[in-house]
């Protein structure tokens, strides 16, 4: 006797039901691909698994590339380490494995405008997403506006901001301008928070002596932030030529010739 035909759209709306929608989008293509190669029935139902767990995988990256807040565009595989010899690559690399997200540790990338801190923080967030974690992406200035509108929020709807529990924090440009005392103070609150909690990158273009004055010049409340950022930190100080001025910086080099 010979076996019932299979209907391909039948089996197609098995895997829809089951709401395996990658694998139902190519089941038809891998059918008639393994058949024409004579691929093994196992090797094909593996194939097929494999479609559906590589498309929800990418669906999830992308939904939560969207959450995060992060630009696009900056990733570590586009960054030019040559460029910027002050980076080294190995610690970059270390870092893009995640396991000091799952520390709970600070990366704090210091450095004049242009060097890359933002290109990086954004790459490593990007990376993090990649490997599973969750992220917010805020410039400072922004993420001061959503605290402050926070300012009132008893500490049992504070905990579940987004910025408060989120695997990794990423604060950029900090320090354009110095804060006053609500900001440094609601400051103070979510580095408290998360220390021990959760990752966070910050990057600036203030080197840690001028943190005191950039904490409304209040040095007890600009150690206590100091001390919990910098007891599991990673600092980065990248003193370098700016990425943005190498076009000028090669065009004076012609005049010059
Ligand atoms: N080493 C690099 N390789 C490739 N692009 C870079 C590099 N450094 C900076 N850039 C690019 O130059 C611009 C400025 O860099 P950015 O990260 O914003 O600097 P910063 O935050 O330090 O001021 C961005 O468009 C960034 O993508
Ligand atoms: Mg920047």
């Amino acid at each position: 006797m010979s076996a019932p035909r299979l209907d391909i759209d039948a089996t197609r709306e098995k895997l829809l039901a089951l709401g395996c929608s990658h694998a139902a989008e190519k089941f038809g293509r891998l059918l008639s691909d393994a058949v024409a190669r004579d691929i093994p029935s196992h090797a094909f139902v593996d194939l097929l698994l494999e479609s559906e767990i590589s498309g929800r995988e990418t669906r999830r990256i992308a939904a939560t590339l969207k959450m995060s807040g992060l630009p696009t565009g900056q990733t570590l595989e586009n960054f030019d380490f040559a460029f910027q010899p002050a980076i080294e690559r190995s610690r970059i690399d270390t870092l893009a494995t995640g396991a000091w997200i799952r520390n709970a540790e600070t990366v704090l990338m210091q450095g004049p405008p242009g060097v890359g801190k933002t290109h990086l923080s954004i790459a490593l967030g990007t990376r993090a997403v990649e490997l599973g974690f969750s992220v917010l992406y805020y410039r400072f200035n922004e993420l001061m506006v959503a605290l402050k509108a926070d300012a009132a929020l008893p500490p049992s709807r504070l905990r579940r901001r987004r910025y408060m529990n989120m695997a990794l924090l990423i604060i950029d440009e900090l320090g354009f301008e110095p804060m006053d005392r609500e900001e440094a103070s609601l400051f103070f609150r979510l580095v408290t928070y998360r220390y021990g909690r959760g990752a966070i990158i910050i990057t600036t273009n203030k080197s840690i002596r001028d943190w005191t004055e950039l904490l409304a010049g209040d040095e007890v409340l600009a150690t206590a932030i100091l001390d919990r950022l910098l007891h599991r930190s990673n600092v980065l100080n990248i003193k370098g030529r700016s990425y943005r001025l190498r076009d000028l910086e090669a065009a004076l080099k012609r005049v010059d010739a």
